[in-house]
């Protein structure tokens, strides 16, 4: 008795104070409403979309990655938690009780005793009163849920990828919430070759969803721009304060800690993707994210690609530096044609151009920059010193979903050309270990761009500048660990 009452104070006074110390400059409930409705226009007729929310990842043993909400699940519902499934119907459908909806969500069910280890669950009713879902039912109700999807023309969803883990004790966990949903829609027969031609056909649509949400997701409404505009402005800060702290002798963990320290600062939530922080030869890895040289030399560039994620948004900016405070002639030579294709780039974007269009020019930039140094020998020449594209959207994701045929008004995405030259590269060893990357985000706009990441500095007058500006970190001082037997 004396249990259940806490546990009923616990439950009633929980729902006050889960308010009361979120951030509450997340996407709205009207924002993700907004999303649901669009996506619905977009749906075939009689159809139905279902989403599943993403699943728990384990680190080891019994610690598990801090959980990551899908990023179409987020869009759509702004629902953080695991274990939850949401479909949506082209047209209303009829309850048992006479209700007509149009998109239901099954999420994970309150729980005291979990809450108090795991963390706090919005619940069916959370899920209604704060996210606006209107249908909204705990998970162990879905097995039940009795919608015949055999009457859609189509229904759509993700194929699923063969890496959620069951929980025995969990009945309506993400696992059990897909078992069900397979049996619901006769999933297995999609791709049993056992079973006849005629028996696999069915309304199963794995394909088209993904459209959609390119399109959706690809043109930032004016809400999730201003936490992108947020996300980049926050990573640019980290990159100025790096500028103004690096010193010699410094390991590349410790810069990664200062960039990141500035964005929990901040209040950022996260990185959006693993810090790259890669010194000299380093910066030649495109995703380095070991950061393990104890100290960097003077002598090197650092190549440092960072995004700060605030309310679930990425940026996703490089900025590349002399450890010493001043570019050589080499590597100012080297970072220079970087920045002139990144300008080259820039110049062309507006509606209608594509992302092909844009990496082209940067190409040709640097292409003509290494021949005029003697690095290749000819424009035409095959090589790996610029081996990736200069362009993909930012957004809920670092590469985030949009198609990149045609810039369209609003889009938010990357610019960044880069030259690597790793060791025993082809061409004078006074080039080894030159790694230049320059990383900035754009919004396109009706005739050109808002330049996102301005903030950071970006000629190499400018960096050197930066770099001269005394650090509140400067003092930051910490004696070294004492051996302790
Ligand atoms: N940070 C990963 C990328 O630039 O695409
Ligand atoms: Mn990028
Ligand atoms: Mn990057």
């Amino acid at each position: 008795m004396y249990l259940r009452l806490i546990t009923i104070l616990y439950l009633s006074s929980f729902s006050l104070f889960a308010q009361s110390d979120l951030p509450t400059d997340f996407l709205s409930k009207e924002f993700h409403k907004e999303r649901r409705q669009k996506l619905r226009e977009k749906l075939p007729p009689n159809s139905v979309a279902v989403f599943f929310a993403n699943p728990v990842r384990n680190r080891a043993n019994d610690v598990d990655f801090i959980y990551h909400q899908d990023p179409n699940f987020l869009y759509l519902t702004g629902y953080k938690e695991p274990h939850a499934v949401l479909l949506i119907f082209k047209d209303n459908q009829t309850s048992a009780n006479g209700k007509s909806y149009d998109e239901i969500i099954f999420v994970q069910p309150r729980n005291a005793m979990r809450e108090m280890w795991t963390g706090r669950r919005l619940g069916d009713e959370g899920t209604r009163n704060l996210l606006g879902l209107e249908q909204s039912f705990d998970n162990t109700e879905f097995k039940k849920y009795n919608v015949d999807f055999s009457k859609f023309d189509q229904v759509l969803f993700y194929d699923f990828f063969n890496d959620v883990r069951d929980d025995p004790s969990d009945p309506s966990d993400l696992y059990s919430l897909i078992e069900d949903f397979k049996v619901k829609v006769n999933y297995e027969s999609k791709n049993n070759i056992n079973v006849s031609l005629e028996q696999r056909k069915n309304n199963l649509n794995l394909t088209v969803l993904d459209g959609y949400m390119k399109a959706l997701r690809g043109i930032k409404t004016e809400e999730e721009l201003a936490l992108i505009r947020k996300a980049v402005q926050i990573s640019c800060q980290g990159q100025i304060e790096v500028m103004k702290a690096l010193k010699p002798g410094m390991s590349e963990r410790e810069i990664q800690g200062v960039h990141e320290f500035v964005f929990k600062k901040y209040q950022a939530e996260d990185v959006g993707y693993p810090s790259i922080v890669g010194a000299g030869h380093n910066g030649c890895i495109l995703h380095y994210i070991e950061n393990y040289q104890p100290e960097v030399s003077s002598k090197e560039l650092i190549l440092m690609d960072l995004g700060a994620e605030y309310r679930g948004y990425t940026a996703d900016v490089t900025r590349t530096i002399p450890i010493s405070g001043k570019f050589t002639p080499d590597q100012k030579a080297i970072y220079d044609i970087v920045l002139k294709a990144q300008e080259a780039a820039m110049k062309k974007v507006k509606p209608g151009v594509s992302f092909a269009e844009l990496n082209q020019v940067t190409k040709d930039v640097v292409n003509k920059g290494l021949k005029d140094l003697g690095i290749i020998k000819s424009v035409d020449e095959d090589h790996l010193y610029y081996p990736h594209g200069c362009c993909h959207h930012i957004g809920l994701d670092v590469h985030d979903k949009g198609f990149r045929d045609a810039i369209q008004e609003n889009m938010t995405f990357t610019i960044e050309p880069g030259i690597y030259i790793p060791e025993n590269s082809n061409c004078d060893p006074r080039w080894w270990g030159i790694a230049v990357r320059i990383e900035d985000d754009f919004r396109s706009t009706k005739n050109g761009y808002e330049h996102l990441s301005d903030l950071a500095p970006r000629t190499t007058e400018d960096i050197e500048a930066t770099m001269k500006l005394p650090s509140p970190l400067d003092n930051f001082i910490l004696p070294d660990l004492k051996n302790k037997k």
